[in-house]
């Protein structure tokens, strides 16, 4: 239920002052919106159940007016008629009395000439705003006065998220400012439309090589991100195509910025370095070298011409493949600061990322630590640095994994700028196919105290400049947007909107931006806001529990496609994601005593709790130690078996997921509700082949059983390899612990006398009689849509297409999938028959299927 629902249940006395927009200000139109509108739908999603709602209350009639010509100003105007139409809308036929009040918007300034009787704050911080409700002639008069034009904005959208929340606003008499000043996005989209990291289809930014004809979603995301405050928005790659900075690509780069700046989001790009030589004709790059310094003038002026307002660039230099300064032995300080010159006079900034590190390390060497890099690299040059480069640091040492240690450079750089980059897509964290809130985790991060110095100095003051007295600084979020509605996954949206509040105000709680991102998104009816807000701050424990445990990172597959299990493609190679696990034990020693010496690049407080075994916390253990299966964590249990437990309960978490979302059937709307169902199935099935690639890899290689005796034993499992085959051949999956057992089978040679080509594998079933679900693991290939269909005693039971979009060409745990089919009656001998029908590059291939109780079914769950 939504809005009108609360209403109906007693918070009608909250209307007194309820407003209403019927006039707007001249000039002011309401936008179309042509894409998702995410959380700024004014409405949630209604069920439309509700029909009688008694007002008591006054409702006022409120004209939006704006008090300047600005052009944010008039957006701020604009977003505000359209926010109270969108939440009155509904209650016009209950309206009964007819007050008339106004809604201004300007700055300060604007107001104050306007209204010179009103107390406005004269000391507004930078993008800053008072909201105030008052009186004024015997009318009712909101306030929004801005510090400046974004203020003006952001205030609006402060107001329109406390309406939605049926909030009182009749005593309203606050002022705001963000926590600090650089509030990013970054998209990381190439030219040609696709998007590093990105899942949600293609670039809203670019097709074919160029900036895409169409911007209106660009404008329509530029709104949603100034709803939360973020200011700015860097549109393409780290991985920088270097012809993004000629002359006809700046001026198709123009067309994004006048997009974007309605809603005061500066446009900013990434850069290579070496683009003096490579587009520039150059003999060099040298950061040194005075060409090459006459050439980024001279761009960044060009820049400037065509983009009045750019915020600045972003450099991945020295870094995976990408030149830098390195070349000529030059520092990140020389090559930011070469940029920093160019920029400073139009009043742009460098984003430096600290994100470089060799990635041809050597696995043999106990005291090579890739985690070391960003310190090792960046600490001696505090100081060295230009006033207008920012360092950006991820918020952990290696690589956006579901768990790590905050960077321990946050507080080894005192005399530079420093923004922290998150991850919106999710890269390293279920890539919106599995939800997971990040905000939990951002935030622990956010207040973690590095205790620099001996003193309280958390995370999140070292951003806001506060700690170490430093003017820019903030957060930047890779958000890889696409067109698939902004980020494909419904529910992941939560974690953008989560992002842009705690890079306002990082003393937000989860828990509070995940109550106000439901409301707002679908509607703040209590069962379905609880539940939901549930489900969130359960999902990121969830996915650690079923991903890596103990701070060994992800345990994915690292070297490709960052999604399925992949235990040993950290190992044996130069990219440094090493978690050292043998027969005897599990963890990378970072010691300072015995191991890397990484623990002592923290300052000292926080160095001896990481040096020591007994002051590890268990969730990072790894992370910092390598120990035998059998040391005994802090909880009690041991490693192995707490490897064995997390993984069980992180999947029973999954579970536990589909069956709170189906709770909510009925009460929100019915796709919304399907697209999420699907999701959370698939990601219920794909935690059970997390936890089973985990949980036997574990098993075999230490040799030391579950206490609980789960690990190795699959109740109710057939395996495909063991089934009675026709045309089905065995096949050795890799890595082996994607696989139950290892082995699968593929429809490679389907027999050739039947209609179509397929392959069946057929079992006697050995069980008691009963009603069964039967769970049937394949894997969904891409390149094609196999086939399958259930038979039991030759009887159709259910069929599917195995048309998901997934990771791999071949069978692993990128593609593994779980249909569960429900509800089938079962006695003794019977038998069950799995077809599966090829298609291109997809061979139908098969993992087990399972059968169990039917009582397990859940409610709302469809039933094939
Ligand atoms: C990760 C990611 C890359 C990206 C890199 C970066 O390693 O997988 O695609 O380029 O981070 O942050 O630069």
């Amino acid at each position: 239920m939504g809005r009108m629902a609360a209403t109906a249940h007693g918070k009608i006395d909250l209307f007194r002052g309820f407003v209403f927009a019927a006039m707007l200000a001249s000039g002011l139109a309401a936008g179309a919106q042509t894409a998702d509108q995410a959380w700024l739908r004014y409405s949630g999603y209604q069920s439309g159940t509700v029909t009688h709602v008694q007002m008591r209350g006054t409702v006022i009639r409120l004209r939006v007016r704006a008090l300047g010509r600005g052009v944010l100003e008039q957006s701020a105007a604009q977003e505000l008629q359209r926010g109270i139409t969108g939440f009155t809308s509904t209650f016009v036929m209950f309206w009964r009395s007819n007050v008339n009040g106004e809604a201004i918007v300007g700055t300060a300034t604007e107001v104050h000439n306007a209204y010179p009787a009103l107390a406005i704050p004269h000391d507004l911080e930078p993008e800053g705003y008072w909201l105030k409700w008052t009186q004024s002639h015997g009318h009712a008069l909101l306030v929004v006065a801005g510090s400046d034009e974004r203020g003006i904005l952001y205030g609006v959208f402060d107001a329109l998220r406390r309406l939605e929340a049926d909030a009182d606003l009749t005593h309203l008499n606050l002022r705001e400012h963000p926590a600090m000043p650089i509030r990013w996005v970054d998209e990381w989209d190439n030219p040609d439309g696709s998007i590093e990291r990105g899942y949600a289809g293609r670039s809203i930014f670019f097709e074919g090589g160029n900036v895409r004809q169409d911007l209106a979603p660009v404008s329509e995301y530029a709104s949603l991100l100034a709803s939360v405050g973020i200011n700015g928005c860097n549109v393409n790659n780290v991985n920088a195509a270097p012809q993004l900075l000629d002359s006809d690509h700046l001026k198709q780069l123009a067309r994004i910025a006048d997009a974007m700046r309605p809603w005061g989001v500066r446009l900013a790009m990434s850069v290579a370095i070496a683009s003096p030589q490579t587009i520039g004709g150059l003999g060099t790059y040298d950061p040194l070298d005075p060409t090459v310094r006459a050439w980024w003038t001279a761009k960044v002026s060009e820049i400037y011409t065509l983009i009045p307002d750019f915020a600045g660039f972003t450099v991945k230099a020295d870094s995976e493949g990408q030149p830098g300064p390195a070349s000529y032995g030059r520092t990140p300080a020389d090559a930011a600061n070469l940029l920093a010159a160019a920029l400073e006079p139009h009043g742009g900034v460098v984003l430096y990322r600290a994100f470089v590190y060799n990635h041809h390390a050597d696995w043999r060497d106990p005291k090579a630590d890739r985690a070391r890099a960003a310190y090792d690299i960046f600490h001696p040059l505090d100081g060295k640095f230009a006033a207008n480069v920012v360092v950006q640091t991820k918020e952990g040492p290696i690589d956006f994994q579901a768990r790590e240690p905050v960077s321990p450079l946050f507080a080894g750089l005192r005399q530079t700028s420093q923004a922290m980059e998150v991850e919106v897509t999710q890269e390293y964290t279920g890539q919106q196919r599995h939800l997971v809130y990040l905000a939990p985790m951002w935030k622990q991060v956010l207040d973690f105290d590095l205790r620099a110095d001996g003193q309280s100095t958390p995370i999140k003051e070292i951003l806001a400049g506060k700690t170490f007295h430093q003017s820019l600084g903030g957060m930047v979020a890779v958000a890889g947007v696409g067109r698939d509605a902004w980020l494909a996954s419904p529910l992941a949206l939560a974690n953008l909107y989560a992002f842009g509040r705690l890079a306002w105000n990082p003393d937000l709680t989860p828990m509070q931006i995940a109550a106000e991102w439901t409301g707002q998104t679908l509607g703040a009816g209590p069962q379905v806001a609880g539940t939901v807000v549930k489900m969130l701050m359960q999902s990121w424990p969830a996915y650690e529990n079923y991903t890596g445990p103990l701070g060994t990172q992800t345990l994915t597959d690292i070297t490709g496609s960052h999604y399925g299990p992949n235990i040993e493609s950290s190992e044996n190679n130069g990219w440094g994601q090493w978690h050292r696990a043998d027969k005897d034990g599990v963890g990378m020693d970072r010691s300072v005593a015995t191991g890397t010496g990484y623990a002592g690049q923290y300052p000292p407080e926080v160095a001896k709790i990481y040096e020591s075994l007994e002051t590890t916390p268990d969730e990072l253990l790894l992370f910092f130690h390598h120990v035998p299966y059998t040391w005994r964590l802090h909880s009690g249990k041991t490693v192995i078996q707490h490897i064995y437990d997390s993984h069980y309960e992180g999947a029973a978490q999954a579970a536990q997921f589909v069956d709170e979302w189906a709770s909510l059937r009925g009460c929100i709307d019915g796709k919304l509700y399907e697209d999420v169902r699907a999701r959370l199935e698939y990601q219920a099935g794909h935690a059970i082949v997390w936890r089973d690639a985990i949980v036997q890899y574990f098993l075999k290689l230490s040799g030391i059983p579950d206490d609980q005796g789960r690990a190795g034993h699959y109740p109710g499992r057939l395996e495909a390899e063991d089934a009675r085959l026709a045309g089905y051949k065995v096949i050795d999956v890799t890595p082996w612990e994607d696989a139950s057992g290892g082995k699968a089978v593929s429809c490679t040679e389907p027999a050739k006398n039947a209609k179509q080509p397929s392959c069946s594998a057929e079992w006697t079933y050995p069980g008691p009689a009963g009603r069964f679900n039967i769970a049937v693991q394949y894997f969904d290939l891409q390149g094609g849509a196999a086939r399958f269909a259930l038979t039991v005693n030759n009887q159709p039971a259910a069929s599917w297409s195995a048309d998901a979009v997934l990771p791999s060409k071949r069978p692993n745990g990128d593609n593994s999938t779980r249909h569960t089919v429900r509800g089938v009656d079962l006695k003794p001998g019977d038998v069950l028959r799995i077809e599966g029908i090829p298609d291109k590059g997809d061979p139908a291939a098969l993992d087990y299927i399972e059968v169990a109780p039917a009582a397990a079914a859940l409610p709302g769950q469809k039933v094939d």
